[in-house]
């Protein structure tokens, strides 16, 4: 019988004590204000009186522009992250210990991320305020109603958040840049690993219903920030360069981690378990058919760019 969420949230709390043990003693501790080039900065206009921000003032490419606005904004809406997984893992014990010191350790990725954009004139100031109100006055809300679907999407979603941040500083050709993302994207993983290491241990006490709950969020998944306003042109611009795109979510985001979970090799699934797996699989096919078509369209493109 398909264990509840109650049982599941007991039955799991001595892995998450183990597992904040280890990321408390993985984890480093580390300052934002180390990583940002004060002295390049100088004032804006308004309170100041110094100079407005202008296109020339930003000295990186516009796809790293764009994935740093991107990202940040993501980044920006914590207290509604914090409020979903509060809300099902609970405030207490353990879960509550890693709730804020996850929230603790995201916010720090917030601060920095604009602490750098800001000294160094990377984006627009004013517009990337009105983005973050705008975007934060919409919440995020999950659109997954149970402790598994959304353990397994903040699986995927933390290494989905590595890969952009990291790619996104290789992106930027600024060597400060990519220190800081290559430090945030470090934090992401350790989060990663967290969770995923929980859905593991839940693999162990109901593999049918984890399998169903992997699967449809595999199938459903979508990046937190694709409510940001014209996501879909921006993320265009991201997968053109190569920063996040399909072929990245398969090859270095899904599949590593089902790997780990090794849901291809799980033996002694019922039907409905077998069923949620024969999804997954039939999902991954055709996902890496359009992975293939989406590589081979963008190096036409970009072909073609070059010529003209
Ligand atoms: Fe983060
Ligand atoms: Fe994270």
């Amino acid at each position: 019988m398909a264990m509840t969420q109650t049982e599941l949230l007991h039955e799991l709390e001595p892995v998450v004590a183990g597992e904040l043990d280890r990321h408390n003693a993985m984890a480093k501790e580390w300052f934002p204000h180390e990583y940002i080039p004060w002295s390049e900065g100088r004032d804006f206009d308004g309170v100041y009186g110094g100079e407005a921000w202008q296109d020339g003032d930003s000295k990186l490419p516009e796809a790293a522009r764009v994935s740093l606005i991107v990202n940040l904004l993501t980044e920006d809406n914590l207290p509604s992250y914090h409020h979903e997984i509060a809300t099902t893992f609970g405030r207490d014990g353990a879960w509550g210990t890693w709730v804020h010191r996850w929230t603790a350790e995201e916010g720090r990725h917030g601060v920095a991320i604009r602490d750098y954009l800001t000294v160094t004139r990377a984006v627009d100031p004013v517009a990337l305020e009105r983005a973050r109100m705008a975007h934060m006055e919409a919440g995020f809300a999950t659109e997954y109603g149970t402790m598994l679907q959304q353990l397994a999407y903040v699986s995927f979603q933390e290494l989905a958040t590595r890969i952009a941040h990291r790619n996104t500083g290789r992106a930027s050709g600024d060597e400060g840049c990519e220190r800081l993302l290559a430090r945030i994207a470090a934090d992401e993983n350790l989060h990663m690993l967290f969770y995923r290491n929980l859905l593991k241990a839940a693999f162990e006490l109901d593999p049918n219903q984890t399998m169903r709950a992997v699967t449809d969020v595999v199938k459903t998944f979508q990046m937190p920030g694709s409510t940001i306003e014209g996501f879909t042109r921006k993320a265009m611009i991201i997968a053109h360069e190569g920063i996040y795109d399909l072929r990245l979510h398969l090859d270095d985001v899904l599949m590593p981690v089902l790997k780990q979970w090794a849901v291809f090799d799980k033996t002694g699934l019922d039907a409905g378990g077998e069923q949620a797996r024969e999804e997954l699989a039939a999902f991954l096919a055709k996902t890496e058919t359009t992975a293939a078509r989406f590589v081979e369209r963008r190096a036409e493109r970009k072909a073609r760019a070059a010529t003209r």
